[in-house]
Protein backbone atom coordinates (compact mmCIF):
# COMPACT_ATOMS: atom_id res chain seq x y z
CA UNK A 1 0.00 0.00 0.00
CA UNK A 2 1.19 3.19 -0.73
CA UNK A 3 1.87 6.07 1.92
CA UNK A 4 -0.85 8.58 -0.06
CA UNK A 5 -3.74 4.89 0.45
CA UNK A 6 -2.41 4.72 4.10
CA UNK A 7 -3.12 8.13 4.70
CA UNK A 8 -6.73 8.21 2.99
CA UNK A 9 -7.47 5.12 4.88
CA UNK A 10 -6.30 6.47 8.14
CA UNK A 11 -8.39 9.93 7.62
CA UNK A 12 -11.28 7.31 6.51
CA UNK A 13 -11.31 5.48 9.52
CA UNK A 14 -11.01 9.09 11.68
CA UNK A 15 -13.96 10.36 9.96
CA UNK A 16 -15.82 7.15 10.71
CA UNK A 17 -14.98 6.73 14.17
CA UNK A 18 -15.49 10.44 14.60
CA UNK A 19 -19.20 10.26 13.21
CA UNK A 20 -19.88 7.98 15.81
CA UNK A 21 -18.78 9.59 18.60
CA UNK A 22 -20.67 12.83 17.56
CA UNK A 23 -23.85 11.15 15.86
CA UNK A 24 -24.45 7.12 15.42
CA UNK A 25 -23.74 6.38 19.15
CA UNK A 26 -26.46 9.10 20.76
CA UNK A 27 -30.26 8.90 20.58
CA UNK A 28 -31.63 11.64 20.85
CA UNK A 29 -34.70 12.58 23.06
CA UNK A 30 -36.04 15.95 21.03
CA UNK A 31 -38.43 18.03 22.00
CA UNK A 32 -36.61 21.24 22.85
CA UNK A 33 -37.27 24.68 21.45
CA UNK A 34 -34.50 26.37 19.73
CA UNK A 35 -36.61 29.36 18.20
CA UNK A 36 -36.67 32.50 20.12
CA UNK A 37 -39.85 34.69 19.79
CA UNK A 38 -39.03 38.20 19.37
CA UNK A 39 -40.11 40.05 22.15
CA UNK A 40 -41.20 43.43 21.14
CA UNK A 41 -39.25 45.36 23.80
CA UNK A 42 -35.98 43.94 23.16
CA UNK A 43 -36.25 44.16 19.60
CA UNK A 44 -38.38 46.77 18.91
CA UNK A 45 -40.00 47.17 15.36
CA UNK A 46 -38.11 44.06 14.83
CA UNK A 47 -40.71 40.85 13.53
CA UNK A 48 -38.96 37.86 12.25
CA UNK A 49 -39.39 38.62 8.25
CA UNK A 50 -37.86 41.73 9.00
CA UNK A 51 -34.59 40.11 10.88
CA UNK A 52 -34.51 37.96 7.46
CA UNK A 53 -34.56 41.31 5.29
CA UNK A 54 -31.71 42.88 8.04
CA UNK A 55 -29.74 39.39 7.13
CA UNK A 56 -29.97 39.23 3.25
CA UNK A 57 -28.79 42.82 3.39
CA UNK A 58 -25.71 42.56 5.23
CA UNK A 59 -25.52 39.51 3.15
CA UNK A 60 -26.00 41.68 -0.03
CA UNK A 61 -23.36 44.31 0.92
CA UNK A 62 -20.77 41.13 1.68
CA UNK A 63 -21.10 39.77 -1.51
CA UNK A 64 -20.06 43.29 -3.04
CA UNK A 65 -17.68 44.25 -0.40
CA UNK A 66 -14.26 44.86 -1.98
CA UNK A 67 -12.55 46.28 1.18
CA UNK A 68 -9.27 43.87 1.81
CA UNK A 69 -6.94 42.24 -1.28
CA UNK A 70 -9.10 38.95 -0.32
CA UNK A 71 -12.05 40.47 -1.46
CA UNK A 72 -10.42 40.08 -5.06
CA UNK A 73 -9.46 36.41 -4.89
CA UNK A 74 -11.96 34.96 -3.48
CA UNK A 75 -14.70 33.06 -6.24
CA UNK A 76 -17.71 33.54 -3.81
CA UNK A 77 -17.98 35.87 -0.78
CA UNK A 78 -19.58 33.41 2.32
CA UNK A 79 -21.85 35.73 4.53
CA UNK A 80 -23.43 32.81 6.64
CA UNK A 81 -26.70 30.95 6.09
CA UNK A 82 -29.03 29.49 8.72
CA UNK A 83 -32.33 30.47 10.76
CA UNK A 84 -32.66 34.51 11.68
CA UNK A 85 -34.99 33.57 14.52
CA UNK A 86 -32.42 30.91 16.37
CA UNK A 87 -31.48 31.04 19.84
CA UNK A 88 -28.08 29.77 19.21
CA UNK A 89 -25.23 30.97 16.41
CA UNK A 90 -22.00 28.90 15.60
CA UNK A 91 -19.04 31.11 14.32
CA UNK A 92 -16.22 29.86 12.51
CA UNK A 93 -12.74 31.28 11.32
CA UNK A 94 -12.94 31.79 7.50
CA UNK A 95 -14.56 30.09 4.34
CA UNK A 96 -12.30 27.40 2.93
CA UNK A 97 -12.06 25.97 -0.93
CA UNK A 98 -15.40 24.37 -0.40
CA UNK A 99 -16.97 27.10 1.00
CA UNK A 100 -15.70 29.60 -1.43
CA UNK A 101 -17.21 27.31 -4.15
CA UNK A 102 -20.82 27.59 -2.65
CA UNK A 103 -20.89 31.09 -1.29
CA UNK A 104 -22.06 28.95 1.94
CA UNK A 105 -19.90 28.21 5.53
CA UNK A 106 -19.05 25.30 6.82
CA UNK A 107 -19.71 22.71 3.65
CA UNK A 108 -16.34 20.73 3.18
CA UNK A 109 -14.71 18.91 5.50
CA UNK A 110 -14.64 20.46 8.70
CA UNK A 111 -18.60 21.47 8.01
CA UNK A 112 -19.56 17.60 7.41
CA UNK A 113 -17.99 17.17 11.32
CA UNK A 114 -19.76 20.74 12.46
CA UNK A 115 -22.77 19.03 10.64
CA UNK A 116 -22.54 15.78 12.77
CA UNK A 117 -21.77 17.84 16.31
CA UNK A 118 -25.26 19.76 15.56
CA UNK A 119 -26.96 16.49 15.20
CA UNK A 120 -25.28 15.11 17.91
CA UNK A 121 -27.23 17.41 19.67
CA UNK A 122 -30.42 17.13 18.47
CA UNK A 123 -30.67 19.81 16.36
CA UNK A 124 -30.42 21.00 12.41
CA UNK A 125 -28.19 23.41 10.50
CA UNK A 126 -31.59 24.78 9.40
CA UNK A 127 -32.15 25.58 13.12
CA UNK A 128 -29.33 27.57 13.67
CA UNK A 129 -27.27 30.39 11.97
CA UNK A 130 -23.95 29.14 10.81
CA UNK A 131 -21.17 32.40 9.83
CA UNK A 132 -17.26 33.07 10.37
CA UNK A 133 -15.34 36.01 11.29
CA UNK A 134 -13.88 36.62 7.75
CA UNK A 135 -16.83 36.19 4.94
CA UNK A 136 -13.83 35.71 2.30
CA UNK A 137 -11.71 32.77 2.08
CA UNK A 138 -7.40 33.86 2.59
CA UNK A 139 -5.56 32.09 -0.37
CA UNK A 140 -4.37 28.61 0.30
CA UNK A 141 -6.31 29.29 4.21
CA UNK A 142 -3.40 30.95 5.68
CA UNK A 143 -4.97 32.84 9.02
CA UNK A 144 -6.97 35.68 8.71
CA UNK A 145 -4.87 39.26 9.30
CA UNK A 146 -5.56 41.78 11.56
CA UNK A 147 -7.35 44.65 8.50
CA UNK A 148 -8.85 41.79 7.44
CA UNK A 149 -10.79 40.80 10.56
CA UNK A 150 -10.92 44.87 11.40
CA UNK A 151 -12.40 45.50 8.02
CA UNK A 152 -14.79 42.42 8.34
CA UNK A 153 -15.87 42.47 11.59
CA UNK A 154 -18.58 45.10 11.16
CA UNK A 155 -20.60 42.52 9.01
CA UNK A 156 -20.65 39.85 11.94
CA UNK A 157 -21.14 42.29 14.34
CA UNK A 158 -24.22 43.45 12.69
CA UNK A 159 -25.53 39.69 11.98
CA UNK A 160 -25.30 39.27 16.01
CA UNK A 161 -26.98 42.07 16.47
CA UNK A 162 -29.97 41.50 14.27
CA UNK A 163 -29.95 37.61 15.55
CA UNK A 164 -29.58 38.54 19.36
CA UNK A 165 -28.80 34.58 19.85
CA UNK A 166 -28.96 33.55 23.53
CA UNK A 167 -25.87 31.60 22.81
CA UNK A 168 -22.48 31.91 20.79
CA UNK A 169 -20.19 29.27 19.90
CA UNK A 170 -17.23 30.53 19.05
CA UNK A 171 -15.42 27.69 16.76
CA UNK A 172 -11.61 27.79 17.57
CA UNK A 173 -9.02 30.28 18.60
CA UNK A 174 -9.78 33.38 16.37
CA UNK A 175 -13.08 32.72 16.59
CA UNK A 176 -12.73 32.82 20.43
CA UNK A 177 -10.03 35.98 20.35
CA UNK A 178 -11.94 38.04 18.28
CA UNK A 179 -15.59 37.65 19.74
CA UNK A 180 -14.08 38.19 23.15
CA UNK A 181 -10.83 40.62 22.36
CA UNK A 182 -8.28 38.58 24.27
CA UNK A 183 -5.28 36.75 23.25
CA UNK A 184 -5.84 34.27 25.59
CA UNK A 185 -5.26 30.17 24.00
CA UNK A 186 -8.64 28.65 23.17
CA UNK A 187 -7.34 25.64 25.73
CA UNK A 188 -7.72 28.27 28.43
CA UNK A 189 -10.59 29.71 27.14
CA UNK A 190 -12.88 26.69 26.63
CA UNK A 191 -14.91 24.58 28.37
CA UNK A 192 -16.68 27.80 30.32
CA UNK A 193 -19.27 30.48 29.40
CA UNK A 194 -17.90 34.61 28.73
CA UNK A 195 -19.94 36.91 27.90
CA UNK A 196 -20.48 38.34 25.11
CA UNK A 197 -21.84 42.12 24.76
CA UNK A 198 -24.01 43.43 22.09
CA UNK A 199 -24.34 46.83 23.50
CA UNK A 200 -24.89 48.72 26.03
CA UNK A 201 -28.82 48.46 26.10
CA UNK A 202 -29.02 44.83 25.16
CA UNK A 203 -28.73 41.83 27.68
CA UNK A 204 -25.69 39.99 26.38
CA UNK A 205 -25.26 36.44 24.95
CA UNK A 206 -23.23 33.85 26.41
CA UNK A 207 -20.12 32.75 24.85
CA UNK A 208 -18.66 29.41 24.65
CA UNK A 209 -15.43 29.00 22.86
CA UNK A 210 -14.73 25.16 21.99
CA UNK A 211 -12.26 23.54 19.48
CA UNK A 212 -12.57 24.03 15.65
CA UNK A 213 -13.72 20.97 13.67
CA UNK A 214 -11.11 21.73 11.61
CA UNK A 215 -8.34 21.43 14.52
CA UNK A 216 -10.58 18.82 15.78
CA UNK A 217 -9.75 16.58 12.45
CA UNK A 218 -5.47 17.28 12.74
CA UNK A 219 -6.04 16.47 16.59
CA UNK A 220 -7.89 13.29 16.38
CA UNK A 221 -8.11 11.98 19.74
CA UNK A 222 -10.99 10.66 21.84
CA UNK A 223 -9.82 13.21 25.21
CA UNK A 224 -10.37 16.37 22.63
CA UNK A 225 -14.06 14.95 20.88
CA UNK A 226 -14.74 14.53 24.18
CA UNK A 227 -13.89 17.86 25.45
CA UNK A 228 -16.28 19.36 22.34
CA UNK A 229 -18.94 17.33 23.29
CA UNK A 230 -19.05 18.86 26.77
CA UNK A 231 -18.91 21.99 25.72
CA UNK A 232 -21.96 21.53 23.19
CA UNK A 233 -24.05 19.72 26.88
CA UNK A 234 -23.29 22.78 28.57
CA UNK A 235 -24.90 25.00 26.01
CA UNK A 236 -27.72 22.68 25.66
CA UNK A 237 -28.22 22.63 29.04
CA UNK A 238 -28.10 27.14 29.13
CA UNK A 239 -30.08 26.71 26.44
CA UNK A 240 -33.02 24.32 28.66
CA UNK A 241 -32.68 21.89 25.77
CA UNK A 242 -32.27 17.93 26.03
CA UNK A 243 -28.90 16.34 26.37
CA UNK A 244 -29.23 13.50 24.22
CA UNK A 245 -28.52 10.07 25.84
CA UNK A 246 -25.16 7.82 24.65
CA UNK A 247 -27.05 4.81 24.11
CA UNK A 248 -26.21 1.47 25.96
N1 LIG B 1 -13.71 26.70 8.48
C1 LIG B 1 -14.27 27.82 8.96
O1 LIG B 1 -13.83 28.40 9.94
N2 LIG B 1 -15.36 28.26 8.33
C2 LIG B 1 -15.89 27.66 7.30
O2 LIG B 1 -16.91 28.13 6.80
C3 LIG B 1 -15.29 26.48 6.84
C4 LIG B 1 -14.19 26.02 7.43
Amino acid sequence: MTEQQTDLNKVLKQHLEMESFFAGDFSVRGGGQLFAEVPAETRPGQENSDMAQALEAIAKTVRSCRKCEIGSTRTNAVPGQGNPKTRLMFVGEAPGADEDQQGLAFVGRAGKLLTDIITAMGLTREEVFIGNILKCRPPGNRDPKLDEIDNCWPYLKQQLETIQPEIIVALGAHAARTLLDTKEAIGKLRGRFHEYKFSDDLPPAKLMPTYHPAYLLRNYSYDNRKRVWEDMMKVLKELDLPIPKKKG
